[in-house]
């Protein structure tokens, strides 16, 4: 036997600003799939992640949340480590780049880059807000498209023709941060000299590193030049200040890697290892064969195929052994769409759905390659219902059941029909193959084909009828016991696929943990426990209640990256008029007056308090986010004014039937609900 691989595998790191969506999942999915299937090989697996918790984005949700961005950093951090452990994704450690080792690394990398001489610095114009004071980004600039003239464009790209530019040629450019017109303004940057790695980089891609089209891709960028790459940002920022140079801080695409060293030096902390310089030493030698591999999306391939490796070999560490890169995540063949309801939150799936249908699903899709992949959920439903409950758990029902009812749960002494039973097990190569090579597609309709081989089998053999006949027991034992060892064969091979259904079928068979190797043993003479429904079907109303509560409970946040005008001098922060209505348009809104009888602090809220409103006819219970502005005793009594007729909102502290109004902006600082003249009453309607 050879000795095990020793693998340290990562995800990209979500960033910290919002939750996670079923986009995200391909990527976890992915990867939890291939780190599952290499630890029950028997390799050595490390599969670590983080929250990529630095950069302007965040530091402006913090700020509009009025909370620290360490707050904001660590509320997200619970969301996501939940989404993620209720879709069974198994890190060994989930971390955070806004750390103490990532700190120490960042610091080490950068500093080894600058004694090599990799660091340049140079005075770059960029725009700049007055009023906020602060540098923008791209995306944090907004104006009319210098192509088509679309209004509302940011500073980087033109949401209605597509057009690419820099900010600088935005018409009528305002800063999305408080409605400024930016200005002109110099400040002296940080550079990596990336064009001093190209012969390394090109050794690296000779590996066979990353896949074709990566490769392909990446020497269209050598063949376009390597440039320098800005890795300095000016406070105020959200990330670790550069050594010896006052007010710049490091980039959040500088330290966001680098959180993959410092996860994994959280987990030999954590569990006393003595392995960090195993997997990261720059030389064969101190390395002894160990494998790092990335997964990633597209979008971050010039990240992880240039920037990152070309930083660790400038810090004296080892370059990755694999980029494996896929595509996108659409819905219904488009775009994943807020406004269409298919933006879909982790956790609303995971509120109505089982999670082992969408990796069974994601993973019938994946084949290893950049392609998109599409989640059309009326295929998704027929597929979970064909393939896992029709074919898979029907096979162990329609046996276990005899075994159950005639044998008391005892298996047969011998197979009914060992050569099938040999083709089984003989598959498990290819199939390990396709694992191995993210090819879970294949992988999924090579188990399938088995599956309708074995239900063949049952179909053939009829034990159902043999049943009915006295004398026939011995056949019908076999029978079953063969078409429930089929089962288990089929069941090693989903199992990094189907974690938590693999862990019923190993109570239920009772016959220990399934690993690769564990499918040559045979079940015989062998007592199992009474048959459970494994899964069962998907159901259109399921998918129903998912995609409204996910269109009820989309956070706002990440309907935009750019967070609403924070503060700002009183001509500056008035929001433009938005868009005009129709009369019609405006009697859809239901506005009554009411009473607050009730107003509470939420435990655990940051922003709202709990009102009770009566509006005539019945109360409500509405959270709305005036925590800031008001004490709930002063609240008790009044009279305010609130969208009745809102669809009720799902939120984390319980159900929100309506919403109150409040005014807020225009310079002032604080929140204003409004108040009727004196003589309304609760349920008058407000028009
Ligand atoms: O694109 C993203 O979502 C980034 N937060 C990914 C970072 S991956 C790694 F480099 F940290
Ligand atoms: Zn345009």
């Amino acid at each position: 036997m050879t000795s095990p691989r020793r693998i340290l595998v990562t995800s990209a790191l979500p960033y910290a600003n919002g939750p996670i969506h079923l986009g995200h999942m391909v990527e976890y999915i992915q990867t939890d799939v291939w780190a599952r299937f290499q630890r029950m090989r028997g390799h050595e697996v490390y599969y670590v992640c983080a929250d990529d918790a630095h950069g302007t984005p965040i530091m402006l949700r913090a700020q509009n949340e009025g909370i620290t961005p360490e707050e904001l950093i660590a509320r997200i951090s619970t969301e996501h480590q939940a989404d993620f452990a209720d879709f069974q994704i198994k890190f060994d450690h989930f971390h955070s780049t806004h750390s103490d080792e990532n700190r120490m690394f960042a610091e080490q990398v950068y500093l080894k880059l600058r004694a090599g001489g990799h660091i340049a610095t140079r005075t770059i114009h960029q725009a700049y807000d007055p009023v906020k004071e602060m540098f923008l980004p791209d995306r944090f600039i907004k104006g009319e498209c210098p192509k088509c003239g679309a209004a509302d464009q940011y500073g980087d790209s033109c949401e209605v023709c597509g057009a690419t530019y820099s900010p600088t040629d935005l018409k009528n450019p305002k800063s999305a941060i408080s409605g400024a017109t930016p200005i002109e303004k110099e400040s002296e940057h940080y550079f990596f000299k990336l064009g001093d790695f190209e012969a390394i980089l090109k050794d690296w891609l000779q590996s066979g590193a990353v896949q074709s089209e990566i490769a392909a891709k990446m020497n269209e960028w050598f063949e376009s030049g390597l440039h320098d790459w800005d890795i300095s940002r000016d406070a105020p920022y959200f990330g670790f200040a550069i050594p010896d140079a006052p007010g710049k801080y490091f980039y959040v695409w500088l330290d966001a890697p680098i959180g993959y060293m410092a996860s994994f030096q959280a987990l030999c902390t954590i569990r006393g290892l003595n392995v960090f310089d195993d997997f990261w030493g720059a030389t064969q030698a101190e390395r002894n064969d160990t494998e790092l591999w990335h997964f990633i999306g597209k979008d971050i391939a010039y990240f992880h195929t240039l920037f990152w490796p070309a930083m660790l070999s400038g810090a004296g560490l080892r370059l990755p052994t694999t980029v494996r890169t896929h595509g996108f995540l659409t819905v219904n063949g488009q775009k994943m769409s807020k406004s269409r309801g298919t933006f879909i939150m982790a956790r609303s799936f995971l509120n109505h759905l089982n999670p082992d249908a969408l990796r069974y699903y994601f993973a019938a899709k994946l084949n290893g390659s950049m392609e998109d992949i599409d989640l059309n959920l009326e295929d998704f439903m027929q597929r979970v219902n064909s393939d896992l409950v029709g074919k898979v758990v029907n096979l162990a029902s329609r046996t276990a059941g005899f075994i159950g009812k005639l044998f008391d749960g005892r298996l047969a002494d011998e197979l009914h029909d060992p050569a099938l039973y040999e083709e089984f097990v003989a598959a498990g190569d290819s199939i390990a193959a396709a694992h191995e090579a993210s090819d879970s597609a294949r992988a999924m309709r090579e188990i399938m084909a088995l599956a309708d081989r074995a239900n063949q089998y049952i179909d053939q053999n009829k034990p159902w009828s043999l049943a009915k006949t006295p004398g026939n027991e011995a056949e019908v034992q076999a029978i079953c016991t063969q078409g429930l060892n089929l089962f288990r064969v089929m069941m090693v091979y989903l199992k990094p696929v189907l974690p938590n259904m693999a862990k019923q079928v190993e109570h239920f068979l009772h016959f220990g943990e399934l690993n690769w190797e564990s499918r040559h043993e045979l079940m015989l003479q062998h007592i199992i426990q009474p048959f459970e429904p494994l899964m069962t079907r998907i159901e259109q109303t399921q998918l129903n209640a998912m995609l409204e509560e996910n269109r009820s409970t989309m956070p706002e946040a990440s309907e935009a990256a750019v967070p609403a005008p924070v503060i700002a001098s009183p001509t500056a922060s008035i929001e433009p008029i938005a868009p005009t209505i129709t009369i019609d348009d405006f009697s859809k809104l239901d506005l009554r007056i009411a009473r607050i009888v009730k107003a509470q602090h939420v435990e655990g809220a940051e922003k709202l308090l709990q009102l009770t409103l009566d509006i005539g006819s019945e109360t409500r219970n509405v959270f709305a986010g005036i925590k800031s502005a008001y004490d709930p005793k002063d609240l008790e009594g009044r009279l305010t004014v609130m969208v009745a007729n809102l669809a009720p909102r799902k939120m984390k502290f319980g159900m929100s039937e309506g919403m109150v109004l409040a005014a807020s902006g225009a310079g002032a600082p604080g929140l204003f609900i409004l108040e009727p003249d004196d003589g309304a009453q609760p349920g008058m309607r407000v028009k």
